[in-house]
């Protein structure tokens, strides 16, 4: 039988089991592998830590596509299944799409074209819209796709260039759709909601889909969808709690904690993830060597760098790394040793990391509910599932809402 979605009535109970959960398994999954040589919990699940340290990284990233099946020492298998359970999410009921014209999807590109269909085909409101808010809209293709001949269309957006582009577009299908230039952020982008608008937001990262929740119950909006993206973008350094529930809850999250769901590369495609793979372990072999130049036996933070730096010769990446650092100079290494080390590091990190992905999902969900209960406060019925397969898009949550 497949998964029930979340409606109202049922939200409280599974956010207070997922925050159980969390809490009394803070020490597995807050300290990131990549910053620790040894982790504090490998002292207390020696076999299950060994283990994980055996294996390879082919080994670790075929494992972390079938997470909950992987047979590894206790307490994983356990956990995996507690995870699973909690985490656990039907998907919304599709309904038949009306037919939308074929130019509609020119200039799409494929994955964000499916992504849509499927976001708009998993949209139930009891109101029919009539007119949709396109929230952080990019070209605004999800509006477009969205609108019918009876209803109009408003796209926030601030970047001039994309703002641009879609209007153009929009001119062109001949459709009644306004692009307005937007901050979201800005105090004056209250005056941009009223309650005719049905709001929709796909893919909006942190602040920007907070603040739609916040003005669109402000202003009286009755309906809104919304599919959350990069829960750690925002401005602050701990996590905001939204509902009367998480504010009151002992879990206290840092930007850095709200990485944790955006951490698997499901779309990600081969070379990427070889690039990203080699930045990966080329930055392990310098932590290593940091430690040793500085006599600190601490992680240093460094920079995200630009791809060319991986074209460099490795002793050069190095030495260049830790001008940028102001560590002092590396000097002769044994660059070759230096590297292997790199690489070796980064297949433990990735098999150490998998305990902790186990919490991806409890946790993403733990912030979706969050946002839902904080909607309920504000008088909306909620209701939380998926739109789409996890393959299209490891974001497939969304969230709807209606008030009466
Ligand atoms: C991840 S994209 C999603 C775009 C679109 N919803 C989609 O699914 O293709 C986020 C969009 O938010 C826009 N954005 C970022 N910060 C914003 C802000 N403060 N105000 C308005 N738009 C913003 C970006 O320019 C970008 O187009």
């Amino acid at each position: 039988m497949s998964e029930p979605i979340l409606t109202s009535g049922e939200l409280l109970a599974r956010f207070q089991a997922l925050d159980g959960f969390l809490l009394q398994h803070q020490a597995l999954w807050r300290p990131r592998p990549f910053y620790h040589l040894r982790l504090p919990w490998e002292a207390e699940l020696p076999e299950l830590a060994a283990w994980l340290r055996s294996r390879s990284l082919e080994q670790a990233q075929a494992s972390d596509s079938d997470l909950f099946a992987l047979a590894a020492p206790a307490p994983f298998t356990e956990l995996a299944r507690q995870a699973q359970a909690l985490s656990q999410l039907g998907e919304f009921p599709s309904r038949d799409a009306p037919a939308r014209a074929p130019n509609l999807s020119v200039d799409v590109p494929g994955r964000k074209l499916a992504q849509i269909q499927a976001f708009a085909s998993h949209l139930q409101f009891q109101q029919q819209p009539t007119h949709w808010l396109d929230w952080c809209s990019g070209k605004g293709h999800l509006g477009r796709w969205l609108t019918q001949a009876d209803q109009r269309l408003t796209c926030l957006e601030y970047d001039p260039a994309l703002i641009e582009s879609g209007s153009a577009l929009s001119k062109r299908l001949g459709l009644d759709a306004m692009h307005l230039q937007q901050d979201v952020l800005a105090g004056d982008c209250s005056e941009r909601l009223s309650k005719e608008h049905t709001p929709v937001a796909l893919h909006a990262c942190g602040d920007l889909h907070v603040r739609l929740l916040q003005l669109a119950s402000r202003n009286g909006c009755s309906q809104l969808a919304v599919a959350p993206c990069c829960y750690n973008r925002i401005a602050s350094k701990q996590y905001q709690a939204l509902s009367a529930a998480a504010q009151a809850s002992a879990l206290q999250l840092s930007r850095d904690d709200l990485g944790l769901p955006l951490s698997e590369t499901v779309t990600a495609g081969a070379r990427v993830r070889r690039q990203r793979d080699q930045s990966m372990a080329w930055r392990l072999a310098f932590d290593l060597l940091q430690r040793q130049l500085r006599g600190i036996d601490e992680y240093l933070p460094t920079p995200s760098l630009p791809s060319e730096w991986l074209s460099k010769p490795f002793a050069r990446f190095c030495h260049d790394l830790a001008a940028l650092k102001g560590v002092a100079s590396p000097g002769e290494q044994d660059w070759v040793t230096l590297e292997a080390s790199g690489w070796q590091r980064l297949a433990e990190v990735r098999n150490l990391e998998l305990l902790r992905n186990l919490f991806r999902r409890p946790l993403e969900l733990w912030l979706l509910l969050d946002r839902a209960l904080y909607l309920e406060e504000q008088g909306y019925s909620v209701s939380l599932g998926t739109f789409c397969d996890y393959q299209l898009s490891p974001r497939n949550l969304l969230l709807l809402a209606e008030r009466a």
